[in-house]
């Protein structure tokens, strides 16, 4: 499905008529972490399946719906549900909630994620600020600008050099000292799944220089970046992956290490919305 700049008005245009303010910050919220958004101050839900050609989340673990409200004195818009290429949508479609926001106002993306860790440092439970990512099913042709580039939002050819905000990068950190939380820092790569990776697949990233694993976020970053948003990225380790073939990976385990990863997460997302 080609998404055009119809398309995307016509949905700028649903929630801005449900909506007296203008969000300025979206937040998209991973594998069982929906749960953020229930912090959200004087919330607006819109559930997906009433906003028209917008995907809907069809994973165990996403609720399927937008709320708008405060967060820290900020207006936010959160995705309580993300939408997965391996669901069967086409890039466009899931970076299409990126493309509303734009249209919306929305100046900075916080992405999370559930990640597996790569690292041998990093744990079920930590939080790994994304300094940079690696792009393999993007980089494999499935980059969601392919098709006619959208002018409106940006250039052909956009830069990645600094994909993740530093300055936001900078906020994170002072918010992980100011909570307590040990942040972790390092390279996401983003899969296309749904199948876990193999341990030659692991073996093979961490030679590439990954530090964490997910099915997300890098799509929904290039097209921040092509219309100008800026980005902070967090992964919550919901696992270790499995380099050597000894244990097995469960969307189970994904789904119950959210529990620990959400308090965490809000304290780091509250601290970055204060600072702003
Ligand atoms: N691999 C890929 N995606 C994931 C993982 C993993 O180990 N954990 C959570 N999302």
């Amino acid at each position: 499905m080609q998404i055009t700049m119809e398309i995307i008005d016509r949905l700028a245009g649903v929630l801005r008529s449900g909506l007296d303010f203008g969000p300025r910050v979206g937040i998209i919220l991973g594998t069982g972490l929906g749960g953020l958004a229930d912090a959200v101050v004087k919330p607006k839900v819109f559930p997906y399946q009433d906003l028209p050609d917008w995907p809907q989340s069809t994973v165990q673990g996403h609720a399927g719906r937008l709320v708008a409200g405060f967060l820290e004195g900020q207006a936010v818009l959160v995705m309580q549900g993300r939408i997965h290429y391996y669901e069967g949508y086409s890039m466009a479609q899931v970076t299409l909630p990126v493309r509303v926001m734009q249209r919306l106002g929305v100046e900075i993306l916080i992405v999370t994620n559930a990640a597996g860790a790569i690292n041998p440092d990093f744990n079920p439970g930590d939080v790994m600020l994304i300094l940079d990512n690696l792009n393999l099913a993007c980089m494999a042709g499935l980059n969601p600008l392919v098709g006619p580039n959208l002018d409106a939002f940006g250039p052909r050819f956009p830069d990645m050099s600094q994909a993740y905000d530093r300055q936001l990068c900078a906020l994170a950190r002072q918010a992980a000292v100011a909570a307590g939380i040990d942040l972790k820092e390092g390279v996401y790569v983003g899969l296309s799944g749904p199948s876990f990776e193999t341990p030659a697949d692991l073996r093979f990233l961490r030679l590439a220089g990954a530090d964490a694993v997910g099915m997300s976020t890098v799509p929904e970053v290039i097209v921040a970046r092509h219309g100008g948003t800026r980005v902070l990225g967090l992964s919550g380790i919901s696992n270790k992956a499995n380099l050597d073939g000894n244990t097995m990976t469960t969307h189970e385990e994904v789904l119950e290490a959210g529990k620990v990863l959400v308090p965490k997460l809000e304290a780091l997302v509250r601290g970055v919305l204060r600072a702003l």
